[in-house]
């Protein structure tokens, strides 16, 4: 019979995890069991820790539905969806920036035409989105498609909203022979976090800040171009320095500019005060 002591319980542990028959399962679940131990360990964590981080784990699986992903919220403000992204974009220096997906991706936006407005009535300032798809040699991607999305002025994703039944805030964009874009949308503006389930029972315990700074979402899929999910953050906007998600990049932070009424650069023109921002998204060819 197995004698099995606190010395030796993470060997024995680890040795039976590494049984799995897929090597990189064994891999995985060996070295899990080797850091959940040590930090029990470390902490000398009491049973009845133990236990409230079990009842918590189960409260964050009973909120979770299909709209909404607790366990992924859990990852975003630890930090650990930025640290897997960034491990698995390692992009050169002059590609556009990889950040999380976040959970309000909608799949099937509809498609709208250059300069099209994905705002559609939906109340605050005018944006004009602008600029260009283009590879690491500084050539037009053409045909390019812009999958955007963004929250309303009140921080609600169309998800969050009751009784929506058709897109709101978001659409795709396809980009020209010259690879340009053009979008037109309101300025978004900063946002919390869900607060009312256990991530932010926790982390309303804590001095950190709930809060996102204002972004807009874009997921740009080419064919053999490296997939790039990114977000555009508003210059001098509140929270840039203490995003709760990690997601804040310096390349990512671009200015949106005042305008008077008049002509808009996609040859339109709108009727009230209204912001410009231009980027350039810079994608990396696939290895
Ligand atoms: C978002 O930007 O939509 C988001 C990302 C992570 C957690 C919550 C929201
Ligand atoms: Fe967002």
């Amino acid at each position: 019979m197995q004698l099995v002591t606190e010395e030796n319980i993470t060997d024995l542990a680890a040795e039976r995890w590494g049984t799995a028959g897929e090597p990189r399962l064994a891999e995985l679940m060996t070295a899990l069991v080797r850091h959940l131990h040590a930090f029990a360990r470390e902490v000398r964590l009491t049973e009845p820790e133990w236990m409230a981080a079990v009842q918590w784990l189960t409260r964050t699986g009973q909120i979770s539905d299909e709209k909404r992903e607790e366990f992924i919220l859990a990852s975003d403000v630890l930090g650990l969806s930025m640290l897997v992204v960034q491990m698995n974009h390692r992009l050169d220096p002059a590609a556009t920036p990889a950040t999380v997906l976040g959970p309000f991706h909608i799949e099937g936006s509809p498609e709208f035409g250059f300069g099209g407005d994905m705002s559609d009535g939906v109340p605050g300032t005018p944006l004009l989105l602008h600029g260009t798809v283009r590879d690491l040699a500084g050539h037009p991607v053409a045909g390019a498609v812009l999958d955007v999305w963004q929250a309303d002025t009140e921080g609600a994703y169309e998800s969050q909203v009751p009784d929506v039944d058709e897109a709101r805030l978001r659409a795709k964009y396809t980009t020209r022979e010259d690879g340009s874009y053009c979008l037109r949308t309101i300025a978004p503006k900063g946002y919390t976090i869900p607060m009312d389930g256990p991530v932010g029972e926790v982390v309303s315990r804590t001095a950190i800040s709930h809060f996102r700074p204002a972004h807009v979402h874009f997921l740009i899929n080419v064919p053999g171009y490296e997939p790039l999910i990114t977000h555009l953050f508003e210059e001098g906007a509140e929270y840039l320095d203490s995003d709760v998600v990690f997601g804040t990049k310096q390349e990512l932070v671009v200015p949106f500019e005042q305008r008077e009424p008049g002509a808009t650069p996609d040859g339109g023109s709108i009727d009230r005060p209204w912001l410009e921002a231009r980027y350039d998204f810079v994608l990396q060819p696939q290895s």
